[in-house]
């Protein structure tokens, strides 16, 4: 039984917005899973349908089994949700936010006091139990999002952008609670806008653009579709009108001294050397085009900025 099954689900907002347009999904337990995709593709109005915060206009929602709409309540028991947006109270300390969470979910206080404690640790936030949440570093703030979500120990655990603006060595020990968390059988599914991120979590991903599943599968699957490696080649002088073909070979003028290649990773660079020599194209410098995983959410939602 999947951990989280989406079928057909659509929103429109009030403003006439449709950000999403009908997705299914399915998530198995214990994955890993990344839903990655530029900004407005609809993530967080996904996550938002799914932890209850937006009403879907149709299609389904099941939680391990338990449909949202009808059992609304059960589903919710299973989800712990870490929001793009901090919405814990500031002026409350850390080891309160978690105990009183806990009782909002019907948890006794004597448990709950035993179970902060442990979070805490794990979050390495234990110093700062009794420190206003105000004075948590950014980082912290969002490890203790991640403390409190673990609080009712979800076993479908959602963070939305869980290390946005965090820096990489903060976003390290974020991702090694993740990886102890989903090891620990939890199913983790997170929303990036790092690829580097997804690439080094996740097992399983999906990439949404203007609200629709553009790509699924899994990670090595998806990576192994692009065999093809990038170069950008500065050249000196002008290009001629037309550029020679190679086969094989996809050969772009970005400018007039710009050339965009692209070619099978197993195909010899000697050979477009010598083609492009040939046609008097003098290849002063070449870099290789940016990571693989960029290159495919690149290529696949025709976002260039997102490989900038
Ligand atoms: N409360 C709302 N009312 C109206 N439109 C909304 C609302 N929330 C989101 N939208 C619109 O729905 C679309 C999807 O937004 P959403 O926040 O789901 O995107 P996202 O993928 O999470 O983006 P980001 O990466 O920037 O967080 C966007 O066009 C957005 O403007
Ligand atoms: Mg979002």
């Amino acid at each position: 039984m999947p951990a989280l099954e989406l079928h057909e689900l659509r929103k429109i907002y009030a403003t006439g917005v449709e950000a999403l347009k009908g997705v299914t999904l399915s998530v198995q337990p214990g994955d890993f899973f990344a839903l990655l995709g530029p900004n407005g593709a609809g993530k967080s109005t996904l996550i938002g349908i799914v932890s209850s915060l937006v009403n879907a206009s149709s299609g389904e929602v099941r939680v391990f089994g338990v449909d949202l709409h009808a059992q609304r309540a059960a589903a919710m028991r299973m989800i712990g949700l870490v929001p793009q947006e901090m919405n814990f109270n500031l002026f409350e300390k850390p080891f309160d936010i978690l105990v009183n969470y806990a009782g909002f979910y019907g948890i006794p206080r004597a448990e709950a006091i035993v179970c902060a404690e442990q979070e805490l640790k794990r979050a390495q936030l234990w110093d700062k139990a009794q420190t206003m949440s105000r004075n948590l570093s950014g980082g912290m703030k969002r490890r203790l999002m991640i403390a409190r979500a673990m609080m009712t120990r979800p076993r479908l655990l959602i963070l939305d952008e869980p290390t946005a603006g965090v820096d990489i060595e903060i976003r390290r020990g974020m991702w090694r609670t993740l990886r102890e968390v989903n090891a620990a059988g939890t199913t983790v599914i997170l929303t990036t806008h790092y690829l580097e991120e997804a690439e080094s979590l996740c097992r399983n991903l999906a990439i949404i653009d203007g609200g629709r599943i553009i790509e699924q599968g899994p990670m090595k699957a998806l990576l192994a579709k692009l065999d093809v490696e990038g170069f950008v080649l500065d050249i000196d002088g002008p290009l001629p009108d037309r550029l020679p073909e190679i086969e094989g070979v996809m050969l772009v003028a970005e400018d007039g001294h710009t050339l965009d290649l692209e070619m099978p990773r197993a195909m010899d660079l000697n050979r477009v050397f010598a083609t492009l020599d040939a046609a008097g194209i003098r290849v002063r410098s070449m870099r290789t085009k940016s990571n693989r995983l960029e290159e495919l959410f690149v290529r696949l939602t025709g976002n260039r900025e997102a490989a900038a």
